[in-house]
């Protein structure tokens, strides 16, 4: 399941940013790696998590539950890139550890 969030940014601190997930199957850094299908569809169906998000979901829940599953099927196909985007809120030039400077 989808982990639950507990921090809300402040959208107008402009010390913060928000940035999206990892989205390929990557074990490790993948966001939705575990996720089953109808976890996909699910998250779709519930609110927005993180105030001040770029993510549209108040459209995305227009989405049907056909497209949900076709771009989830989608997403299991692409290759698995490891790639740590770090905590989706998070102090404006944040960097992985062991990232290049
Ligand atoms: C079909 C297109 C898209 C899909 C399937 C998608 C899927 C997702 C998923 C599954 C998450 C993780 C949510 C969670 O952990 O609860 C996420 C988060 C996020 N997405 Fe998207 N996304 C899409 C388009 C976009 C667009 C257009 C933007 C920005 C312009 C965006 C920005 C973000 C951001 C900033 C987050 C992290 C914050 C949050 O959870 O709200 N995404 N997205």
């Amino acid at each position: 399941m989808p982990p639950a969030r507990k921090k809300e940014p402040d959208p107008t601190n402009p010390e913060m940013e928000i940035a999206a997930p990892n989205l390929t199957p990557h074990e490790g850094t993948g966001r939705i790696t575990d996720w089953t299908e109808q976890d996909f569809v699910d998250r779709f169906g519930a609110p927005r998590t993180i105030r001040g998000s770029k993510m549209p979901w108040e459209s995305f829940r227009n989405l049907t539950e056909d497209d949900l599953r076709a771009i989830y099927r989608y997403l299991r196909q692409v290759p698995a890139v490891a790639y740590e985007t770090g905590p989706n809120v998070r102090a404006v030039g944040w960097k992985a550890p062991g990232s290049a400077p």
